[in-house]
């Protein structure tokens, strides 16, 4: 017991924030006309439960890793770094086909950096507030200089087109957010969590042992109880926004972007009706024309935002990301 532990990096940075941001939209628009027949369903009420008209569903060529290269090196581009300076990439994601290794090492590979520390996590919808909260700890602790942040999701490859409660809400694409060292506060606290009890509303169907035990195997795909997760979602995500607020001592009024998971045109209503935000506040509404991405979602609205000057550089955005478990994130960031 003679030896001290280090404490690590004391010279830590005491903040971190969003130096860029990138994203890729699967090619193919599938629009609602293409999927009601399978369903027995029609335009007007996928329009009216959802506000989805169209939804991006991914080309053969378009792999979880191929959309994962492509946002990250625009936000890579975007936050003015070098790809060396990366020095850890976490990818969430639950639609990479493979159990093992994590798709994190094989995106750096091709990403050309220098052996970073790349790994995988699995918080579904929430996945991208959960990295950018892991980003922050890391650099202010002092374990990384530089994190790339990706969320990514391939979900027609587990959507059954002939489920009428979720053909029509998943899609495709991949959102890369470059997370750095700052003077000022660009991330401010996470409130996440999650419920436990409820951990069955959105799963895969089966596991894979059990589906190589059927006599025609499919994939196993993704069920929803779709009633259960819009009440839950509706209510209890309105409360944990506020708790955001609250966390880092800002008023609804001090906001001026709102970028929520693109689950559903109604949640993401019934959110802003329940917080009152005020008109000032713009709001994603990224799923009309992309669906419901998942871990992808949140980049790739925000990213949009940027581009057609809805969010501009130094805003306040709070996001919130809430799916499957049911886990949730949230934080308010500055806008790169
Ligand atoms: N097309 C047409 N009608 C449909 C349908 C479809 N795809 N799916 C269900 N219906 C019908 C049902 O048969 C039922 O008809 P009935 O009243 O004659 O019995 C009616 O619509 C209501 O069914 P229900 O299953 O209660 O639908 P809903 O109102 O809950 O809407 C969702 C379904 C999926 C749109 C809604 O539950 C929802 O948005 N949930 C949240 C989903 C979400 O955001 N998930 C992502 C979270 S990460």
């Amino acid at each position: 017991m003679t030896g001290k532990l280090s404490a690590g990096d004391e010279a830590a940075p005491r903040h971190a924030t969003l130096l860029g941001i990138g994203s890729y939209r699967a090619s193919r628009v599938i629009p609602n006309a293409e999927i009601v027949d399978a369903i027995d369903s029609s335009d007007e009420w996928i329009q009216q439960r959802s506000g989805i008209k169209t939804r991006r569903w991914a080309a053969p060529d378009e792999t979880v890793q191929s959309m994962a290269v492509g946002a990250s090196r625009k936000a890579i581009e975007h936050a003015g770094i070098d790809i060396a300076q990366i020095d850890a990439i976490v990818v969430a994601t639950v639609s990479h086909m493979f159990q093992t290794p994590a798709v994190a090492t094989a995106i750096a590979h091709e990403l050309g950096t220098d052996r970073p520390a790349a790994f995988d996590i699995s918080a579904a919808c929430a996945g991208f507030c959960h990295g950018v909260a892991l980003a922050s700890d890391m650099i202010r602790g002092g374990s990384a200089k530089h994190v790339l942040v990706i969320g990514v999701e391939r979900l027609s490859d587990l959507t059954d087109v002939g489920d009428r409660g979720t053909a029509f809400i998943f899609a495709d694409g991949a959102g890369a957010a470059v997370v750095g060292p700052s003077d000022e506060p660009g991330i401010g606290p996470v409130v996440w969590g999650s419920d436990g009890e409820q951990f069955d509303l959105i799963r895969q169907k089966e596991d894979w042992r059990d589906v190589l035990e059927q006599e025609r195997p499919t994939m196993p795909h993704l069920v929803m109880q779709g009633n259960a997760v819009f009440r839950w979602a509706a209510f209890e995500m309105a409360k944990v926004a506020q708790q955001t607020l609250d966390k880092t001592g800002l008023k609804v009024d001090d906001l001026d972007v709102f970028v929520p998971h693109q689950a559903n045109m109604r949640i993401i209503d019934a959110m802003a009706r329940s917080m009152k935000l005020p008109e000032h506040v713009r709001i994603a509404r990224d799923i009309a024309d992309q669906g419901n991405s998942s871990a992808a979602s949140i980049p790739l609205a925000l990213d949009r935002m940027i581009a057609e000057g809805e969010a501009k550089s130094g805003d306040l955005a709070l996001l919130i990301a809430f799916g499957a478990g049911l886990a949730y994130a949230a934080q308010v960031v500055r806008v790169p």
